[in-house]
């Protein structure tokens, strides 16, 4: 009879956690999916959402999917069969996730794309990021300003690693620089000896520093044995950090490094940023887009309107998004950005 009892209870008690997506705690289930643990800045991200939504009185499901789109769906699809009641997703590759989506849209479960804007799908409630397009513009603008090449004849040369081709924000960030640094190519006032300066030829699979640096070296050592590059235009500080590598390995005219660009501010960019080997990092606080994305679970959670400052085309429908905006870090304000700011310590730049 106790058995049949403590069933009963037990039956009870799994079908309000799936129905209200309130486990046993009560508390309302956020999934929070992310690519990786081998880039930083989604240790950062992950780690920051769980504190925040805990804080906020939610119970989190954390999941990262080492960099396998398979793993990623699977991983989305479980948080949908426990529970949880919104879903904040940082998608590998920005198309592989359509039937986790609409599994989540049979049962009315939202979903805010993270960062990485979720393609070709209608199932798509909300974008939280930062403004991807002017991340590469303020990395072509540093370029240009570095170079002077409004003031200087040139001619200058340059080189570009870009992302991962099947990362929905590699276009922009690529695109973004670009289209700041395309005039000055078509002048001539900057070469690219190597002649990769189309997305693809210069796109990096997983955002690896292994595949950025094997690619610069060769870049290096076919067309830069006794020439200079004043310029190497990397999307992100994985990448970044390739070409770094690459330089150090190959490039014989150390005394004239180039402009190196990034994105992220990694610890080990701005440590190579100190030591004059990266010029410049974008940051874009993850600090912020984790607390944006709270504030947004929490309006969608308590019906309320939804605060969104712009749209973003997903292939499918305008998806309401939220950008916030990126800055950069260099040696001359890397200390009132970063550390100032309680992002990094000085003892962990050091
Ligand atoms: C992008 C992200 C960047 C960059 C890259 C590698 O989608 O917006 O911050 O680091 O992925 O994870």
């Amino acid at each position: 009879m106790l058995k049949k009892i403590l069933g009963t209870v037990l039956c009870a008690v799994i079908a309000v956690t799936a129905l209200t997506g309130c486990a046993g705690s009560g508390k309302k289930k956020v999934g929070v999916s992310m690519p990786t643990k081998d880039l930083q800045r989604w240790n950062q991200d992950g780690d920051y959402m769980k504190q925040k939504f805990e804080a906020a009185g939610y119970e989190v499901d954390l999941q990262y999917a080492g960099n396998k789109a398979d793993t990623q769906l699977s991983q989305v699809e479980n948080m949908i069969n426990s529970g949880c009641k919104v879903l904040v997703i940082a998608a590998i590759e920005s198309s592989s996730l359509g039937t986790a989506l609409d599994k989540a849209a049979a049962k009315k479960i939202p979903v805010i794309a993270y960062d990485r804007l979720l393609m070709d799908n209608d199932n798509v409630s909300y974008y939280a990021t930062f403004d991807n397009y002017k991340v590469g513009q303020i990395q072509g603008e540093f370029v240009k300003k570095a170079l002077d090449l409004d003031n200087t004849d040139g001619p200058y040369n340059i080189e570009f690693t870009a992302g991962d081709p099947g990362d929905n924000n590699a276009g922009f960030f690529f695109n973004g620089a670009m289209d700041v640094l395309k005039p000055y190519i078509d002048s001539g006032k900057l070469v690219c000896v190597s002649g990769q300066t189309d997305f693809d030829s210069v796109a990096t699979p997983e955002w690896s520093t292994a595949t950025a640096q094997s690619r610069a070296e060769n870049i290096i050592g076919s067309n830069y044995a006794d020439k200079q590059i004043d310029a190497w235009l990397c999307s992100n500080d994985s990448t970044a950090q390739g070409v770094v590598n690459a330089l150090d390995s190959r490039y014989t005219l150390k005394d004239k490094w180039p402009v190196v660009t990034g994105q992220d501010c990694d610890i080990v960019s701005v440590k190579n940023m100190l030591a004059g080997k990266q010029t410049m990092s974008v940051f874009k606080d993850t600090r912020t887009l984790a607390e944006r994305t709270v504030t947004m679970v929490g309006q969608i959670l308590d019906g309320k309107t939804v605060e969104t400052n712009n749209t973003y085309n997903n292939n499918k429908k305008d998806v309401p998004s939220y950008l916030c905006d990126p800055v950069f870090a260099d040696i001359n304000n890397y200390k009132e950005i970063l550390i100032d700011s309680g992002y990094y310590t000085e003892a962990q730049l050091s």
